[in-house]
């Protein structure tokens, strides 16, 4: 039997923050913001929302769907770079909350390719049957390290949270293979600045980003023995639509194969994954036996790829 996600949720905070609320805000128009980044709004919090309230709306729809209890799950990992605080973690936060009293617990940090790093961890642990129900989240309050002043990076992040439950599955499906890659000389391009808002050289993320997420996809397909027309669907981290484009192409993808979420939600880093496959399983597009490319990058820089094939 393989691992694969055997259930999922998303959470999204109520409140819509469109471009031309951000006119109002900063120099910046809904062209530009459109043109350059596909963006056309982005969910945030509010004041009395935390990522650990976010994570826990998440986690809860993601439980319900695996069709198991609480006290089920082996271990929680939250993928996430604004927990409410640096400890206790946000894991340990909804552990209790959910009432999951046997899980191990731990945040991990990967900026946005933290939900790539959380499924194959938890796919170790799984594979080797020392645990039978991991729940890996992916969530995000970024509005509370965003700038507003900042017209560079104010315009592109949003709030939400994205959860699955990995587990055992039918022979054939589940992850087929992966790739998580890092590097650290590549920090000084994104990072949190010492007045703890995010900090971003625009253009040499968006260079690697374009030059990573290809060459991660078409790794993630060869480990796989899988020729690009075997894909399915393509659900790359929601960061820049120009950047999800270039990754299309690249895998010779016609259009409507490739998740799009980010005019809707911005870029939730860890969270943008597993919305967008949420997504596309309620709007009925993803089928069981389709084969998935999910793949991520974001500060660290970290970046990772996953290809499943999907079903229970
Ligand atoms: N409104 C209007 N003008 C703007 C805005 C704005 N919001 N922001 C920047 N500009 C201006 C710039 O000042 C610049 O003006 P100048 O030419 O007079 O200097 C001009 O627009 C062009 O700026 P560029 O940086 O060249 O714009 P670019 O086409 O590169 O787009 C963007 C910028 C959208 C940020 C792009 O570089 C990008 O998407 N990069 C990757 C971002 C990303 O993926 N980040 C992931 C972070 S994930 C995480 O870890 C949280």
């Amino acid at each position: 039997m393989g691992t694969g996600i055997i259930g999922i949720g998303r959470e999204l905070p109520e409140k819509i923050l469109t471009n031309f609320d951000l006119e109002k805000m900063v120099d910046t128009n809904d062209e530009w913001i459109r043109t350059r980044t596909g963006i056309e709004e982005r969910r945030i919090a509010d004041d009395n929302t935390d990522t650990s309230d976010i994570a826990l709306a998440a986690a809860k729809k993601a439980i319900d769907d695996a069709g198991i209890h609480p006290e089920d799950i082996d271990m929680i990992m939250v993928a996430t770079v604004t927990p409410d605080q640096s400890f206790p973690s946000v894991a340990c936060m909804i552990q209790e909350k959910l009432g999951a009293k046997k899980a191990a617990a731990m945040d991990l940090s990967a900026a946005c390719a933290g939900f790539m790093y959380g499924m194959i961890t938890a796919q170790q642990f799984i594979d080797t049957g020392v645990y039978k129900y991991i729940l890996v989240v992916g969530v995000e309050k970024l509005s509370k390290i965003t700038n507003w002043e900042d017209r560079n990076t104010a315009v592109l992040f949003g709030d939400g949270a994205g959860a699955a439950v990995l587990g055992k599955v039918s022979e054939g499906r589940g992850i087929l293979s992966f790739e998580l890659g890092a590097d650290g000389s590549g920090g000084k391009h994104l990072y949190l600045d010492e007045e703890d808002y995010i900090y971003m050289n625009g253009r040499e993320v968006f260079k690697f980003a374009v030059r990573q997420m290809g060459e991660s996809s078409e790794n993630v397909l060869v480990k796989a023995g899988l020729s690009k027309e075997d894909v399915d669907f393509l659900i790359p981290h929601q960061a820049n639509i120009r950047i999800m484009e270039a990754s299309r192409q690249r895998l010779n993808l016609p259009e409507e194969k490739l998740s799009k979420t980010v005019h809707k939600y911005g870029n939730t880093s860890a969270a943008s994954i597993p919305i967008s496959l949420v997504e596309e399983l309620e709007a009925g597009k993803i089928k069981d036996d389709d084969v998935l490319v999910m793949v991520g990058f974001g500060g660290g820089l970290t970046w990772g790829a996953i290809a499943m094939r999907w079903g229970r």
